[in-house]
């Protein structure tokens, strides 16, 4: 018998499709020119199986959804004490792009920041690895989650990496505070190779159910996430993935969630499933607008909400 989930999608689809306040990302000149028209909506399941609508098959940067990621593989990598040296667990409350170094111990308030990002992305593989080794690191990472070969877009890459200045600032400021050890350019470079990495909604709905399915890739039945970086990034995703919108969003999608500047957004409902969405145009906080209107529709629908 056929799925009537993917016509329930297109429905959540097509009813977000009105709303088109917002403008996509202006700060990098390749997102600024993304198609207003493209949206998508994706969710996979616990046991691997993956229902989408619309422009599923199109391509945009993961952007800010690879901070989770990178996250875990720093715990992974460096172990949890020593991470949380470096990158706290509190909401700022402020813009993404603030610095947000935390009184007291000088970390950056929490790892999905860009500079608490900046920081967790330099922790990948060693303190004195390259950004070569680490950006591989991630990239094959990120390929195991999402079930398929990703690559990085190198015109976003180009794009951002030509207009750096202020997260070259925030990784100077790191430096300065002991937060990293390598070249602050260095490791801007690669958080910007990483951001650039190409994943369609499909992909990341896939990405979303490792972490509900406790870090085990649904459909390979590889643990690509160790469990105890799984309930670490699900605890920081419930409380500041989606910026300074985040305690909104917990109260009304009731899912740990992230987004990022080219308009995705990714949820997790452990044991249960991931879900994607993706449209360029952004609200004032950079979350995709159509993006957390689909996602209010299937939690209310669904009962996705945690309480
Ligand atoms: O650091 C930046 O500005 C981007 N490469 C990533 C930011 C991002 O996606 C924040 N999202 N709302």
């Amino acid at each position: 018998m056929k799925s009537p989930i993917p016509d329930y999608l297109g429905r959540v689809l097509e009813e977000a499709r009105p709303f088109d306040s917002g403008q996509p990302a202006s700060y990098i000149d390749v997102l600024a020119q993304a198609d207003t028209s493209r949206s998508a909506v994706a969710v996979a399941t616990v046991d691997g199986s993956v229902y989408s609508a619309g422009d599923d098959e199109v391509d945009f940067s993961i952007q800010s959804i690879s901070k989770p990621f990178v996250y875990a593989l720093a715990i992974q990598d460096q172990g949890l004490a020593y991470v949380l040296e470096k990158v706290g667990v509190e909401p700022s409350g402020d813009a993404f792009n603030r610095l947000s170094l935390e009184t007291g111990t000088n970390r950056p308030m929490n790892p999905m920041i860009n500079a608490g990002a900046v920081a967790a992305h330099a922790l990948v593989v060693s303190t004195n690895a390259t950004v070569d080794q680490r950006v591989d690191r991630i990239l094959q990472a990120l390929s195991r989650l999402a079930g398929r070969q990703l690559k990085v877009d190198e015109a976003v890459y180009a794009a951002e990496l030509k207009d750096a200045n202020r997260n070259m600032g925030l990784a100077y400021m790191l430096k300065a505070a002991g937060m990293i050890s390598c070249d602050p350019q260095e490791a801007v470079r690669g958080y910007i190779r990483q951001c650039s990495i190409n994943v369609n909604v499909r992909d990341l709905a896939m990405m979303a159910a490792t972490l509900s399915n406790g870090g085990v890739q649904p459909v390979s039945g590889e643990r690509v996430i160790s469990q105890e970086s799984v309930r670490q990034v699900l605890s920081v995703m419930t409380t500041c993935g989606m910026y300074n919108s985040s305690g909104d969003w917990i109260a009304s999608v009731g899912i740990p969630a992230k987004s990022g500047v080219s308009g995705g957004i990714i949820g997790a409902l452990p044991g249960q499933l991931g879900l994607a969405v993706f449209s360029p145009r952004l609200d004032e906080k950079g979350n995709s607008v159509r993006g957390v209107i689909m996602c209010k529709q299937l939690s209310n629908d669904m009962g996705f909400h945690m309480m």
